[in-house]
């Protein structure tokens, strides 16, 4: 038979779109090579989430004192809480894999390459399997960077240097923990290594850590991790890893960090290698494959979503970039927007983001009033944040009166980021804002105390 799709990965972009195409009637084939869930169930955004959970409650309970909260004899159990993490992956693996059962997805367990064209279909081998196809949907996610530094690959080899897949199965907790790169993947694992005793550096090639995320945010969470016990080394272009040590170079001087393991996590690439793409020409720009708003690649009837386009590496873009394929694919129109994406940093506190930030906007020549609030004016944050240092900004642009922007340091506001993202998509301006009646207390009020601080 000849499906009316192929999906090459089963990680959030695949899955969602082979579950939105079987769902609209399309016959579908989904070839996923590890595990259904990709890198985000399996050994990304999901696992990270129960630690740093267990870190928080473990965390909370230690500083309790100030609640009246006091505990003896508290300990965390690192290998527990992997155990749980395994069985929180495993639930949500197997429900990803009724979903596709519910949707009549056939699914291959094997790893999908495109062999060329028979007449006008598609041909994919999924291991014994030849797959004949009318569209296909690259879905192959991202890995890991290795860049080329010395001992690096041998480090890998060895098991002494971990990416994020390996270090989440980790049964015991390292003494010294050095991670590579300060970026989210470093961050949050940073963050939770050190809760739980490990003593962490992190190697930092940049004079700041957290990326495009704003710095006025950033400086907080980086002095509140420096007291916890966090040592950040800025301007360190790491230059080989040796036995037990990463070296480094930093302000002209040779220094090192000796670790009992490494974290490498410095950004990820597109999985385009030995897919097969070059077969029928799709179109690879410095290794990830090109997309249009629709997320056609250059070939008709070849389509790309979530991290192997390269545009914007997380879960939920791949989420959205899915069901825009297969709008497109069904025929109805639908554009991808990249404006308003909430990125979140889960560390604790956390920091959230959507749209411009102030150094964004400036280079971006836009007009931009902000507002700063201290997290002090939300009444609930005050109630469960002694002594906490969180703010938040609100950007807008003063002719239309619209948001352009909203960042937060203080926790919850992963949950409630997405309301700044839905007044930038739905273009409200801050006067149809304040008519929304917001629950009280909550900490999102901050938001609506922002929109009428606005002058
Ligand atoms: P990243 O791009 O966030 O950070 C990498 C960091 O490594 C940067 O600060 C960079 O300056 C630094 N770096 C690069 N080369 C270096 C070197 N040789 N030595 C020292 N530092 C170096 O990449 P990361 O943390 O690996 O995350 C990858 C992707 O995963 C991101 O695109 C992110 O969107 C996604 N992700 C999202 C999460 C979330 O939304 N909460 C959580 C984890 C990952």
């Amino acid at each position: 038979m000849t499906y009316d799709l192929i999906v090459l990965g089963g990680g959030p972009a695949g899955y969602l779109a082979a579950e939105r195409a079987g769902n609209a009637g399309l016959s579908v084939a989904l070839c996923e090579e590890r595990s259904l869930g990709g890198v985000c169930l399996n050994e990304g955004c999901i696992p990270t989430k129960t630690l740093l959970y267990s870190a928080k409650l473990y965390d909370g309970v230690r500083h309790g004192e100030k609640y009246g909260v006091k505990a003896e004899g508290l300990t965390i159990d690192h290998s527990e809480v992997i155990k749980r993490k395994n069985k929180v992956v495993r639930a949500l693996v197997a429900g990803v894999k009724a979903q596709m059962r519910n949707s009549k997805v056939t699914v291959f367990m094997a790893r999908g390459v495109i062999e060329g064209k028979n007449g006008a279909d598609f041909v994919v081998k999924a291991g014994e399997e030849t797959l004949l196809g009318k569209k296909l949907l690259i879905a192959t996610g991202s890995s890991a960077a290795v860049p080329p530094i010395e001992g690096l690959k041998e480090g890998l080899a060895s098991g002494f240097v971990l990416t994020n897949r390996e270090i989440l199965d980790l049964s015991e907790k390292p003494e010294r923990l050095c991670v590579i790169g300060g970026g989210v993947i470093g961050l949050e694992l940073a963050s939770y290594f050190n809760s739980i005793g490990t003593k962490v550096t992190v190697v930092e090639m940049l004079d700041h850590i957290a990326g495009e995320t704003d710095q006025d945010l950033v400086k907080i969470l980086k002095a509140d991790l420096e007291k916890r016990g966090i040592v950040f080394e800025l301007n360190a272009k790491v230059t080989r890893v040796s036995g037990n040590a990463v070296h480094y170079e930093q302000n002209n001087e040779n220094k090192q960090v000796e670790a009992d393991k490494v974290l490498l996590s410095i950004g990820r690439r597109a999985n385009t290698r030995d897919l097969g793409l070059e077969k029928i020409q799709v179109l690879v720009e410095r290794g990830a494959v090109v997309t249009d708003d629709k997320m056609q690649t250059n070939i008709p009837n070849v389509y790309a979503a979530g991290d192997v386009n390269g545009r914007s590496m997380l879960a939920h873009t791949a989420y959205r970039e899915a069901e825009v394929a297969v709008n497109n694919i069904l025929g109805e129109k639908d554009l991808m927007r990249y404006d308003a994406i909430p990125a979140v940093l889960y560390t604790n506190p956390e920091i959230s983001s959507v749209g411009e930030t102030e150094a964004t906007a400036a280079k971006k020549g836009l007009p931009f009033k902000t507002v700063q609030l201290p997290m002090q004016y939300s009444g609930r944050y005050q109630a469960e944040n002694e002594g906490g240092r969180g703010i938040m900004k609100l950007l807008v642009d003063p002719k239309t009166e619209r948001v352009l922007g909203c960042h937060l340091l203080c926790n919850y506001s992963s949950e409630f980021i997405i309301l700044a993202g839905a007044f930038i998509t739905q273009g409200l301006t801050l006067n149809q804002i304040k008519k929304i009646v917001f629950p009280h207390p909550t900490v999102s009020e901050i938001v609506r105390e922002a929109v009428f601080q606005y002058k």
